[in-house]
């Protein structure tokens, strides 16, 4: 560029910065944001839950101009999206093959947290905006999923919305409450529109936001679980850390078109992927009068489903399935290991994370199968499993034999 153009440049940020926090908040976060220079593949998925947040917000602002919310209507304008409108396949399968990946990368965004303990002190408050950003995904994948009105989307969600019945004295209420009706019908279809496009979407930027605020505020830790704050050179800086721009930047650009080359794949050649992103049952219409032979959710959902059919008791149910999801907020108080770090723990601790893994891969795969014999039994055992994960963890976590921390990164 040449002199009289930086200038112009320099002149116009000087001006805006007068009136607006630019350069500051540029150096701050970006230029001058002193990160641990030991980041591994594992720190790639905040930044991609961060890129399929936009994806599933803008595909969803084009899907919403064409579709529309009615139970006589609905069905038909995802059909109408799908073969007439304009590239309205391809926005669509963005949608569907985003929500899986979305799930995807933020499990193995939470599961680096468990592997590093990420949640410890002093990260608890963003272990538990994390937390409150996956029950609003929660809620909006199962808002969004009733949408496309097919016969899943209804039989899913009768499932789910009884499972307030069996709340004593008020449950029947509180049902009728959240479906605006007697059964799930148009107004259900309706206010969960709203809430699927308008409020929970408001809700996760939100979130999103302050996750990054408290992140910044503590600073982020690494795969050695070492506070790169705590060892810091004559100018205050940390011996450990790099500037997250241009170092990080470049490297999660990398990152990202990796990951979309992936997601390319799979939106274009296997959006379906054998019926777990998009269900059979799903391809025909809602039909209160006939139940699909199998109802199980789509796949992030199935490890808790697993667990809600191993309960005999509905609401005994309901209560597992809600805590094993609530359980997770606890977790920066039940880890009392002297590291952060998996690398620098004993085999107590390893083993446990392991089978804590298998566990909910299994779950999951329970989840898809029918709710009989030999499976509810696996999924009882499996369940307690994974509640012992958590429950045992101020015993093992303590006895087990950490290693010695070194006293930089590696
Ligand atoms: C929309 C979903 C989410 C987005 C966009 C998001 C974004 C991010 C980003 C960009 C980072 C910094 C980069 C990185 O460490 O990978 C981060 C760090 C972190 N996130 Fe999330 N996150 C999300 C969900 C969650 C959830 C569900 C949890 C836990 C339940 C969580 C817990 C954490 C923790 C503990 C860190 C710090 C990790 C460390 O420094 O080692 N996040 N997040």
């Amino acid at each position: 560029m040449s002199d009289v153009k930086n200038q112009e440049l320099n002149s116009f940020v000087a001006w805006v910065d007068k009136r607006f926090p630019l350069l500051s908040t540029w150096q701050q976060h970006l230029s001058e944001y002193m990160a641990p220079k030991n980041f591994n593949f594992w720190y790639y998925f905040g930044s991609f839950a961060m890129l399929v947040l936009v994806i599933q917000l803008v595909s969803g602002v084009w899907l919403t101009m064409s579709y529309k919310p009615g139970s006589a209507i609905a069905f038909d304008s995802i059909q109408y999206i799908m073969r007439d409108v304009e590239w309205g396949w391809m926005i669509r399968y963005m949608h569907s093959t985003g929500a899986s990946f979305f799930f995807l990368v933020v499990y193995l965004h939470m599961l680096r947290g468990l592997m590093y303990g990420s949640y410890r002190a002093p990260r608890e408050l963003l272990w538990i905006l994390g937390c409150t950003i996956y029950l609003v995904m929660m809620a909006e994948a199962f808002m969004g999923y009733l949408l496309p009105w097919g016969q899943m989307s209804f039989w899913g969600a009768q499932v789910i919305i009884s499972l307030f019945s069996a709340v004593p004295l008020v449950g029947e209420e509180l049902a009728v409450w959240i479906r605006g009706d007697f059964v799930i019908s148009d107004a259900t279809l309706n206010r969960f529109f709203a809430l699927h496009v308008v409020a929970l979407p408001l809700a996760l930027v939100a979130l999103v936001y302050v996750h990054i605020v408290a992140l910044h505020k503590v600073g982020s830790n690494n795969p050695d679980g070492i506070e790169i704050k705590e060892n810091k050179d004559a100018d205050g800086k940390p011996v450990d850390g790099i500037p997250f721009h241009p170092y990080y930047t470049v490297k999660d650009l990398m990152g990202a078109t990796a990951f979309l080359i992936v997601f390319c794949a799979v939106m274009f050649f296997a959006p379906e992927m054998f019926g777990y992103f998009l269900e059979k049952p799903n391809f025909e219409p809602a039909n209160p009068l006939k139940t699909p032979e199998h109802i199980a959710p789509v796949w992030y959902f199935t490890p808790y489903y697993a667990m809600l059919r191993a309960v005999p008791d509905k609401l005994l149910g309901a209560i597992i399935m809600f805590a094993a999801i609530l359980i997770f907020y606890f977790l920066p108080w039940l880890n009392r290991s002297k590291n952060k770090s998996i690398r620098y723990m004993g085999w107590m601790s390893k083993l446990s994370l392991a089978v804590f893994i298998i566990t909910f891969i299994i779950l999951g795969w329970l989840g898809t199968q029918p709710a009989s014999g030999g499976y509810v039994l696996a999924a009882q055992i499996f369940t307690a499993i994974y509640f012992l994960y958590f429950l045992l963890m101020p015993w093992y976590s303590k006895w087990d034999k950490a290693k010695e921390l070194p006293t930089r990164l590696t």
